[in-house]
């Protein structure tokens, strides 16, 4: 089964099931970029499965901060000022209000951890903007 974005297959799975979540299993389940999905939720927070590749945009989020942990691949975390690279098994927290462009040459897999209701594309919107809670 593909998920959709917007669908919500899952939710009640892992944690009323007492499943954990598989990682690979869900990972497969899309193929899409730059299109979050919802694997998991702990308190106000969402725990956000993406692929990446290419450039992303330019934005910030003012009222939060955002954790990447890479799955598989490589990826770059950009500020104005400097240049984060991420390889496999690394995590980053963009801070809160810092203008950033997530980069990968190749496909890259990262889990997202981040208040629910957080647009990926942060003050910027745009075409990329992906919807929300949108699980897999
Ligand atoms: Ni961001």
């Amino acid at each position: 089964v593909t998920a959709s974005p917007g669908s919500s297959i899952g939710r009640a799975d892992a944690t009323a099931a007492l499943q954990p979540v598989a990682l690979r299993d869900k990972l497969a389940r899309f193929a899409d970029h730059w299109a979050p999905r919802v694997v998991a939720e702990l308190n106000d927070y969402q725990v956000k499965l993406v692929k990446l590749q290419g450039d992303f945009v330019w934005h910030r989020h003012d009222d939060t901060d955002e954790m990447f942990l890479v799955i598989e691949g490589e990826m770059e975390i950009a500020f104005r000022d400097a240049t984060v690279r991420l390889r496999e098994g690394d995590l980053f927290v963009v801070p809160r209000g810092r203008e950033h462009i997530t980069r990968a040459k190749r496909e890259c897999h990262a889990l997202i951890i981040e208040p629910r209701g957080v647009a990926n594309t942060g003050d910027a919107g745009g075409r990329l903007t992906a919807p929300q809670d949108a699980w897999v």
